[in-house]
């Protein structure tokens, strides 16, 4: 079908190349999430030894932490085809239909940012997945008719940043579900100076741990941060990353020691400022700092929540304690912060 390059085409230029060539290709080179590192492993080694298909997979968290690299890691290990494709692109039946119709026996189809498949395609995963069939409608009115296709056995492999938007038949169809959760430090250090061993890049310990230190517990982020760094020890120094060349790389972009960002720092600072502290909705936060709802939700209010600079009420936001330090605003006595005192 037609549909089939132009999804492969869109979803692969999502990953762009600078960050394949640093991405871990097995389950041995993947630092951290060993959690979920160890679930995997368990439904792999297991289908091998049976001959098996995968089963259908699903996997979350923030965005940069490795959820499409895992996908791939679980193709290489299956010594399987890895079909990628994402939410979005999949508009109509047809185009999910087409990608099924397409897949040989052991096919890992991964389904990137999966919440954002529309309703009407989603019930037409349910029996591709539980059943391998896929019964579609041809023509409309009085020639309608259902046509039952068999599809060969595939492994769903879904990703999502919002798992509380997929509907629960959706879930429940996957047989294991996991979480990927902020690396700690110590593994971040090491994927910090894997990458730069890789690129070819002269780094020292000092200067890996300030890199990582303030990547906001994301692989993703220490590796943009990396090539920054060497573009200013470059610049400034004799192009290696010491403590301090990273520190003042890393100063010059306004990222502080603690990893916040402009843009969670601003955040701080609108609550502290407009709001004293909250509780304020989130889409108001979102249009003061000038940013989308969702962006905020997936990307700044994890960590920030984390790290414990806000809180999620009913009500809405609230800062704490450490966020007002954050925002240099001295906490407002208002009957809502008298808690955190
Ligand atoms: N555990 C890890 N070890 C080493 N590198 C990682 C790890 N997790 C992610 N990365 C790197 O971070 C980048 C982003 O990972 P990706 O799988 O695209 O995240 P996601 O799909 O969750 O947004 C990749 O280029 C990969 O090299
Ligand atoms: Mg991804």
């Amino acid at each position: 079908m037609e549909n089939t390059t132009d999804y492969l085409n869109a979803s692969l230029q999502q990953d762009d190349p600078v960050d394949s060539a640093l991405r871990p290709f097995s389950f041995d080179e993947f630092t951290g999430q060993t959690k979920s590192i160890e679930r995997l492993q368990v439904m792999v080694g297991a289908a091998r030894g049976r001959g098996d298909v995968l089963n259908h997979i699903l996997l979350s968290g923030p965005p940069g932490l490795g959820k499409t690299t895992l996908a791939s890691i679980l193709s290489q290990s299956m010594e399987s085809n890895l079909r990628p494709t994402s939410g979005p692109v999949i508009e109509k039946p047809g185009d999910l239909a087409g990608m099924l119709t397409n897949l040989v026996e052991g096919d890992i189809l991964f389904i990137d940012e999966i919440h954002r498949i529309p309703k009407t395609v989603e019930e037409y995963l349910y029996s591709a997945m539980e059943d391998f069939r896929i019964d579609i409608m041809l023509d409309q009115g009085p020639n309608a008719r259902s046509v039952r296709l068999n599809l060969p056995r595939f492994t769903l492999v879904g990703a999502t940043t919002r798992i509380g938007l997929l509907t629960s038949p959706l879930r429940s169809r996957f047989t294991l579900q996991t979480r990927l959760g902020y690396c700690h430090l110590n593994d971040l250090i090491s994927i910090v100076k894997r990458s730069c061993k890789l690129l070819n890049i002269s780094i020292n310990n000092e200067g890996a741990k300030e890199i990582a230190g303030r990547a906001r517990g994301t692989p993703r982020i220490a590796n943009n941060l990396i090539y920054f760094v060497r573009d200013f020890a470059q610049q400034r120094s004799n192009g290696k990353i010491s403590r301090k060349v990273a520190e003042d790389a890393l100063e010059l972009l306004e990222i502080d020691a603690r990893g916040l960002d402009e843009m969670d720092k601003r955040i701080l600072q609108v609550m502290a400022e407009n709001y004293s502290g909250g509780p304020v909705g989130l889409s108001t936060i979102a249009i003061a700092v000038g940013e989308e709802d969702h962006t905020l939700e997936e990307v700044n209010e994890p960590y920030l929540i984390q790290e414990g600079y806000l809180q999620r009420t009913p009500q809405g936001r609230t800062l704490t304690k450490k966020g007002f330090d954050v925002s240099g605003v001295p906490i407002q006595q208002g009957k809502n912060q008298l808690e955190l005192l």
